[in-house]
């Protein structure tokens, strides 16, 4: 097992990874003295795989344990589910000292984070995320939100996790698909922040396919170890430094927008082609080798991630791109790689002939 420490004052905690965890998780959590009555929010699914082996554990280390189910998709982010759950919570909670485990992937996080911190002004909250996206990315930071109709996470805070528990067995069941879409993550992170990871991500890409244990474990780790360095020196994402870990978010968020969220991109497979064309504008604006930008292009393909757009409208891309919520005054923001493994340029103002005609590149119609 690998210990992880987020240096965040009094809001510190631990990141645990390893193999197994979830059926020996009662004495992680009991020692961080939260309660002992447990509110799992989850989903079917999960408790339907992975439900018997937290509940025993808990039971074990003499915790109570109520599950609650959200629905199965990105729906669950909603105000209504919301609502909901803390009205479920509040009927169970009868003098009860309670705490709330987060027990799926980055929804179940988002939206059992969020309840956390407005139940009763705020319960401790655990994260036990179970898609590599989850464990290498949105369980670690504690950015916590529910979508409006308008747009994703608009309605959220920071509320930091106590302790983050990836246990990498359970990527035993995540369909292949999410495995690649959770390592585009770390192709990022390995860009933006660490040659290592890229160079061990190119020699390793097919054992991750496979979920070989002590890849899976080593990548989750050190994409853990990344992630808290840019959240300590950043936590509320005010600074500028946490930026950089929206490198491929600009293009790839236009790519969800245009696609409507629907199932023909996931965000793994956005971001990656976002990445390609980021580091295309850097070349472009002669920040980066072309060399770096082929190499990132081929690790890409290796890991049978997309680096071209099919069957999408290029104005509709180019429209949702400029709609970006982070662009200030109408100026577009990319994160523009310099090297692999350096800190990237966060670059305002890009001459809009040079995004259009990359972007123009990346589209293959029929
Ligand atoms: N808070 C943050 O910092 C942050 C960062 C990135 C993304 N996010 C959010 O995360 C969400 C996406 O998260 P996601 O990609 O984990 O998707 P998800 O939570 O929807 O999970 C994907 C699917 O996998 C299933 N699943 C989960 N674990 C499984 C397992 N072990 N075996 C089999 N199936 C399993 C889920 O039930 C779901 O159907 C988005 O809402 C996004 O906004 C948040
Ligand atoms: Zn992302």
């Amino acid at each position: 097992m690998k210990k992880i420490r987020v240096h965040l004052k009094e809001n510190s905690y631990e990141l645990l990874v390893g193999r197994g965890l979830l059926k020996n998780c009662g004495p992680f959590i009991k020692s961080l003295n939260l309660g002992r009555d447990s509110v799992v929010i989850t989903n079917r699914r999960i408790v339907n795989l992975y439900g018997n082996d937290l509940k025993q554990a808990l039971k074990e280390s003499g915790f109570s344990i109520h599950f609650e189910l959200v629905p199965d998709s990105e729906k669950a982010k909603s105000s209504e589910v919301l609502i909901d759950i803390l009205n479920r919570i509040s009927l169970y909670d009868r003098r009860k000292a309670l705490f709330i485990a987060a027990f799926g992937g980055g929804v179940v996080g988002d939206v059992a984070g969020f309840s956390a911190c407005v139940y009763k002004r705020g319960v401790p909250y655990i994260q036990i995320p179970t898609t590599l996206l989850a464990q290498v990315d949105s369980s670690i930071g504690g950015k916590v939100a529910i979508d409006l109709a308008a747009a994703k996470n608009m309605v959220g805070t920071f509320y930091q996790p106590k302790l983050v528990l990836s246990d990498i067995s359970l990527l035993n069941s995540l369909p292949k698909r999410q495995i690649r879409s959770g390592l585009a993550e770390v192709v990022k992170y390995g860009v933006i922040k660490d040659i290592r990871l890229f160079e061990y991500l190119e020699s390793n890409f097919d054992s991750l396919l496979e979920l070989e244990e002590d890849a899976l474990q080593h990548v989750v780790a050190r994409s853990g170890e990344i992630k808290a360095h840019f959240v300590e020196k950043d936590p509320f994402d005010k600074t500028g430094i946490r930026t950089v870990l929206n490198y491929g978010h600009t293009m790839g968020h236009a790519i969800e927008t245009a696609s409507g969220y629907s199932d023909k991109y996931s965000h793994g497979e956005a971001i990656a082609i976002g990445m390609v064309i980021a580091s295309e504008i850097s070349v472009r604006l002669k920040l980066l080798d072309d060399r770096d930008a082929e190499r990132l292009e081929n690790l890409i393909k290796d890991i049978g991630l997309p680096t071209d757009i099919k069957d999408l409208d290029f104005g509709k891309i180019y429209e949702s791109h400029l709609r970006d919520k982070k662009f200030i005054h109408g100026r577009n923001r990319f994160i523009l790689p310099v090297k692999i493994g350096s800190m990237p340029k966060v670059f305002e103002d890009v001459p809009e002939k040079i995004v259009r005609d990359v972007l123009r590149q990346r589209i293959r119609y029929g």
